[in-house]
């Protein structure tokens, strides 16, 4: 049984109601209901944690440390500059999936650049919600082959 924490960063708690034309209608509860049927039948623990506030992203990436197999953590704008959430997560060596809903690369220029991206074992950007759900199968295959 692997142990996945699924992060989510700043305004994703307001999914559904924001920019539902870029983010779609589902709630994070709706992703997240969902991430709980698949990690069922994939033999995965999940936590979730969602917050507005880097610091308590960053105290929750400690908390993880030894407690963690993976990150499934799509950081919303945090992705672009948060040198100190990348920090937070080299530290605890957990290895990381960044997912984000919209395409990143195809909107603006801000948000090429994520500064996550390059400690992450990947990135998926694009695929709406269900960007969520390969999130957490590659994380789980990348954490069964580094164990095997
Ligand atoms: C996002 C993309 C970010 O640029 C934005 O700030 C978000 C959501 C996404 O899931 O597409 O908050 O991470």
């Amino acid at each position: 049984m692997y142990r996945i924490l699924v992060m989510n960063g700043p305004n994703l708690n307001l999914l559904g109601v924001r920019e539902p034309g870029v983010y779609g209608s589902e709630t994070l509860g709706d992703i997240e209901d969902r991430l709980r049927k698949l990690a069922g039948d994939h033999e995965l623990a999940l936590s979730f944690f969602q917050s507005n506030h880097e610091g308590a992203l960053i105290d929750r990436i400690h908390e993880a440390f030894g407690n963690a197999d993976g990150i499934l953590l799509n950081p919303g704008a945090l992705t672009h500059y948060s040198y100190a959430l990348r920090d937070a997560l080299t530290s605890v060596r957990i290895p990381v999936v960044e997912v984000h809903l919209s395409n990143i690369h195809a909107r603006e220029v801000f948000r090429h650049t994520s500064v996550i991206a390059p400690i992450a074992v990947g990135q998926i950007a694009g695929f709406g919600s269900y960007g969520y759900e390969m999130g957490l199968l590659a994380l789980k295959r990348h954490v069964q082959t580094k164990n095997a």
